[in-house]
């Protein structure tokens, strides 16, 4: 059977998105309640590709894989083999003779798409230029956690139409949540992944509006991994977009705020707002680690519960 590989959200249904994000519930509150014990992998390997930087999806999909009885392997393009140009489907090859998934962090998704078409075991997308949809499974089981169902509910995307925002986005489809974007003119997520998500998706330019009674508010940097070069610019563009308490209380009573971090305070948020109550983001970040071990037994073990 082909392997099945989770490049973004819609790679997997509905159904199985909501039977991950009530398993990483599940197993994080084992996890709290008897410690690492349950290791559904034992010996079984990870190989992890890191074009980009990272701290929270190293850390998290390492500790997983360490947690079920498995290991994780760090790959970077400097010492290895794909950094003096061997081709990315010969490498996918190569790996799906040694470990049993992969896990990459790049720039070009058509460059992870055909790592994927190369490999038999599953890959899995750690942020491309494009997506991040394993800080989504993150996100959602926090708002969950904290809030019940997703389902009906309002958030708001205020910043750039970037790869965290396009996941939203898909995110917003795949649990049927309305999503609210509000980013400066000229920095709007892609039109095509905007309209497939129908009318639950909506765009302004003007965060007073945006905010207004939603559920939960969520922002990133302005400068993506890779834009270092557009950060001036950028900040002068996105000028007025800074998420502020006050923003917040434009919000729901009971709003929550995201930010799937580094947060850069000063720019997109404000000096205070990871002070706030109503920022989660410190349970959001260790949500990585319970949502991504709910993906990697799905991927490799299929649903267990
Ligand atoms: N949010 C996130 O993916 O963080 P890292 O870049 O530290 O992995
Ligand atoms: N949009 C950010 C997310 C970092 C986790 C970036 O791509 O750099």
């Amino acid at each position: 059977m082909a392997a099945r590989h989770f490049l973004t959200l819609l790679d997997l249904t509905p159904d199985e998105l909501n039977y991950l994000i009530a398993r990483a519930i599940t197993i994080k509150s084992n996890l709290k309640a008897q410690g690492p014990s349950y290791t559904p992998l034992p010996n079984r390997t990870l190989a992890m590709i890191f074009e980009k930087s990272s701290t929270r999806t190293r850390v998290s999909f390492e500790t997983a894989m360490a947690h079920f009885g498995g290991h994780a392997l760090f790959l970077s393009p400097r010492d290895t083999q794909l950094g003096r140009g061997e081709p990315i489907g010969d490498t996918a090859r190569v790996l799906s003779e040694m470990v049993d998934a992969v896990m990459i962090r790049t720039f070009s998704h058509a460059g992870l798409e055909a790592f994927a078409a190369a490999s038999d075991v599953p890959v899995i997308n750690a942020l491309t230029d494009d997506y991040h949809p394993c800080q989504l499974l993150a996100d959602v089981m926090t708002w969950t956690e904290l809030r019940g169902s997703v389902k009906g509910r309002t958030a708001v995307w205020v910043g750039d139409g970037n790869n965290m925002c396009q996941s939203w986005i898909n995110a917003a489809r795949q649990f049927d949540f309305n999503l609210r974007i509000c980013c400066p003119k000229g920095y709007e997520p892609n039109a095509e992944i905007m309209a497939a998500a129908g009318d639950r998706v909506t765009l302004t330019h003007d965060p007073q509006e945006a905010v207004k009674d939603v559920d939960l508010i969520t922002t990133d940097v302005w400068a993506s991994m890779g834009q270092e070069e557009e950060q001036a610019k950028r900040e002068a563009d996105f000028a007025g977009l800074q998420v502020t308490e006050a923003m917040l209380d434009q919000a729901k009573e009971d709003v929550l705020f995201l930010h799937c971090l580094p947060a850069h305070r000063g720019e997109e948020i404000s000096e205070t707002l990871l002070d706030d109550p109503r920022a989660v983001v410190w349970q959001e970040a260790g949500n990585r680690l319970h949502a991504q071990k709910a993906l990697i037994e799905f991927l490799l073990l299929g649903k267990v519960s």
